[in-house]
């Protein structure tokens, strides 16, 4: 625990609940990285490991978002290097979307997309203090525990440009799991 977070537990103060997806070939992989080189961050982020940032959908965020987290981390490989060629391509396109769906609850800055390699366990502890930060700053959810993550908010229109589409998932996640079978060497 760092420094500045012990002393905001010692005095009550408020401690933000991050939930940080990550990828397992990359952004999974910088945290170990992380934890195996002792590179100090603050304790405030709980991580899921996901094959790739391709299969988060907007109501894993929304969801998140309802059930207290105070920010969500959508982390993974650099763009030219997902494992499943264009997972974190989709990822962009997915992210923003959810995005403007938050925005109008002024909650877009409770989310943040990040490419970290296995190898920058550094930036791994940069990035979750820069964001737990932001978090802090923005105070509690004020969305924690209501329905806004229903069946009806996880279908955001297609925005224009966007390559994709609700109905792109099933085909998507079909070609991520042949992808699956014959994974890139670790980079
Ligand atoms: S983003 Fe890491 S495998 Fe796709």
């Amino acid at each position: 625990m760092t420094t500045t977070a012990t002393t905001a537990a010692k005095a009550g103060a408020f401690e933000p609940e991050i939930v940080a997806l990550c990828c397992n070939w990359c952004g999974y992989a910088g945290a170990d990285l992380a934890g195996v080189s002792r590179v100090q961050y603050p304790p405030n982020i709980r991580i899921i490991r996901i094959m790739c940032t391709g299969r988060v959908e907007p109501n894993h965020v929304l969801k998140a978002l309802q059930l207290g987290a105070d920010g969500v981390m959508i982390i993974g490989c650099h763009p030219g290097d997902c494992h499943y060629s264009s997972g974190n391509t989709r990822a962009v396109d997915v992210i923003e979307a959810t995005r403007e769906m938050l925005r109008p609850l002024g909650m877009d800055g409770r989310l943040r997309l990040e490419w970290i390699s296995a190898a920058e366990g550094s930036k791994f502890g940069k990035v979750v203090a820069e964001f737990t930060e932001q978090v802090r700053a923005l105070g509690p959810n004020p969305m924690k525990g209501t329905p806004a993550a229903g069946r009806g908010a996880t279908r955001p229109a297609r925005r224009p440009g966007s390559s994709w589409t609700p109905s792109s998932t099933a085909r998507e996640c079909t070609t991520a799991s042949s992808a699956r079978s014959a994974p890139r060497a670790a980079p």
